[in-house]
């Protein structure tokens, strides 16, 4: 029996590579995506992996043809995956009173959202077919409630829990599951330079380890840790006038125009 295929997206630093990582550990054979090929490649050799355990593919997530002929190439080169999970995003701050902020929100919708989309795209009706598969979604407890300074993040990470909760019922009856999971803060390149406090910041094998329990599970959403998704739960229902106060004082994401 061939070991089960992993097509994921993010592959090249953090939380990807982590749970790429875990994958291998649980038996698994690897497609990762990522724009950089080299780093990719010389952490596949590092591992001691060879072509049966991983192969690469580059592709940008903002060049929606480009992701969706990598996920046609892995179709064709390792076969239909088990798993597809969309981890490529970016945080960036944004100040909308700056014009120039409007291109940074356009970079991060079409990174996190255009490029997710893409991501799934080629895997949807050839899983349906099969009547198996799981796609997975990386969203943000930062898409629950909107976050000062992160108006561009905050918008793409409600996009995508929406997003993969209209897939979830569209696939429901096909044997798909779609999954959302919700990082709350993971220690990675995108959280290292962060000035403000990170309650429950996780490392991220340990994330890893979670979240391809819950995607091994087939939950609809999971937060992970826990203790943010107790917190996400608590934020969802407080009143507009209780949360404004509470985050208007928090520190900022920094801006990449200023
Ligand atoms: N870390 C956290 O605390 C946290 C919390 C909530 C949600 N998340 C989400 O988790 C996901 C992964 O974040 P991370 O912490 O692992 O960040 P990271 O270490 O900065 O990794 C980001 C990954 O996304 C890829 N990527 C970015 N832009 C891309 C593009 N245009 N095309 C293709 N790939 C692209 C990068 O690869 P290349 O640069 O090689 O293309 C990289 O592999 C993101 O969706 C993020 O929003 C993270």
């Amino acid at each position: 029996m061939t070991a089960p295929l992993l097509f994921i997206t993010g592959a090249s630093s953090g939380i990807g590579q982590a749970m790429a990582l875990e994958w291998v550990r649980r038996g698994g054979r690897l497609a990762l995506v990522a724009r950089r090929g080299d780093e990719m490649r010389a952490w596949v050799a590092a591992q001691g992996w060879g072509t049966d355990h991983a192969e690469v593919y580059v592709a940008d997530a903002r060049d929606l043809p480009a992701m969706c002929a990598a996920g046609r190439d892995c179709i064709a080169r390792q076969g239909l995956p088990d798993v597809v999970i969309a981890s490529a995003g970016i945080s960036v701050g944004v100040d909308l009173g700056d014009e120039a902020d409007l291109e940074v929100l356009r970079a991060v919708v079409e990174t996190n959202n255009l490029g997710m989309a893409a991501t799934f795209q080629p895997f949807i009706k050839p899983m349906c077919e099969r009547r198996a598969g799981r796609l997975v979604g990386i969203a943000s407890v930062a898409g629950i409630r909107g976050l000062p300074g992160h108006a561009a993040y905050s918008m793409s990470k409600a996009g995508v829990i929406s997003f993969c909760e209209s897939l979830r019922v569209e696939c429901r009856g096909f044997g798909v599951r779609v999954v959302t999971i919700a990082p709350g803060y993971i220690d990675t390149p995108l959280t290292r330079g962060n000035s403000y406090s990170m309650p429950f910041l996780m490392p991220a094998d340990k994330f890893a380890r979670q979240a391809l329990d819950a995607i091994a599970a087939g939950v609809g959403m999971r937060v992970i840790p826990w203790q943010m998704g107790v917190l996400a739960r608590a934020l969802r229902i407080l009143p507009n006038w209780i949360y404004d106060r509470a985050v208007a004082g928090r520190g900022r994401k920094a801006r990449t125009t200023q």
